[in-house]
């Protein structure tokens, strides 16, 4: 499992992000729109791992399917009414063979995917679905390179390729399992109000300690400088590669 002090971060940061992160999550709800239209039509009882604020959740219950919502960080759920389980996706506090369909949308990419994997055919029942979206190591590509203009410190979280999961899923007795990469783009009028919204987002926290002061004011400029040389009609475009994962827990 991560070590305590990074997950500390993860979750405090989604908490603190709870009240406004439906105010920029687009792409998010492009990203759980596209994996909700890959899940069954009706199944049994479905776990949102994960949640956030609920968006697949409320769209599970819309069509009568009995969803339950777990994410760490309390604030999230804070808002969404029925039941919702505040745990880790790491170490589910659930029994074993209680679910239908393990649903989860870009939560994967904060945890260690290994325990994830194990945890969710730990709680699907036999021939049930697992379906999942997480980000790839493109994923923030342009930002990754603006910020190597900046300085040499590491400033974008790490993520899994997609052909990491494979060996994964079989090995924790999935089968039937399909993989696909899909980009999205965002765009952001600017290379501060990107900082911002991935702030309010709560998505910011890098993994390793970064020392104080980061970049400066020239190497922020140095970033600045190479977005706009990216520019697009729509602005500064920002991709998330996003891997989406189904398959069938073996009966
Ligand atoms: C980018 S948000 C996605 C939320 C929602 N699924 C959506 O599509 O809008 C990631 C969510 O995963 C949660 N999360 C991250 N790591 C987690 C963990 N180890 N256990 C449970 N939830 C976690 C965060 O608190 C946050 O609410």
């Amino acid at each position: 499992m991560q070590p305590d002090p990074e997950k500390r971060a993860i979750r405090a940061a989604f908490g603190k992000a709870a009240l406004r992160y439906d105010s920029v999550a687009h792409i998010q709800r492009c990203i759980a729109d596209a994996l909700l239209a890959k899940c069954p039509a009706t199944v049994g009882m479905a776990l949102d791992a994960g949640s956030g604020t609920g968006y697949a959740t409320e769209k599970f219950r819309a069509l009568g399917t009995a969803c339950l919502a777990l994410d760490h960080a309390v604030p999230m759920l804070l808002a969404l009414s029925g039941e919702n389980i505040c745990g880790d996706i790491e170490a589910l506090p659930l029994r074993s063979a209680c679910v239908a369909l393990y649903y989860s949308s870009l939560a994967w990419q904060w945890a260690d995917a290994s325990y994830a994997i194990a945890e969710a055919a730990r709680v699907l029942q036999p021939g049930g679905t697992l379906a999942v979206a997480t980000l790839g190591p493109a994923t923030l590509g342009e930002l990754r390179a603006a910020f190597r203009h900046a300085d040499n410190i590491e400033h974008v979280r790490r993520f899994m390729p997609a052909t990491s999961y494979a060996a994964q899923l079989t090995a924790a007795g999935f089968d039937g399992i399909e993989i696909q990469c899909k980009d999205f783009v965002a765009y952001a009028s600017d290379l501060r109000t990107m900082l911002r919204d991935i702030k309010t987002l709560g998505a910011h926290v890098v993994g390793k300690p970064r020392p104080p002061g980061l970049y400066g004011v020239q190497g922020f400029r140095r970033a600045e400088a190479y977005y706009h040389s990216l520019r697009e009609a729509a602005g500064l475009p920002l991709t998330y590669d996003v891997v989406f994962i189904t398959a069938q827990r073996a009966c």
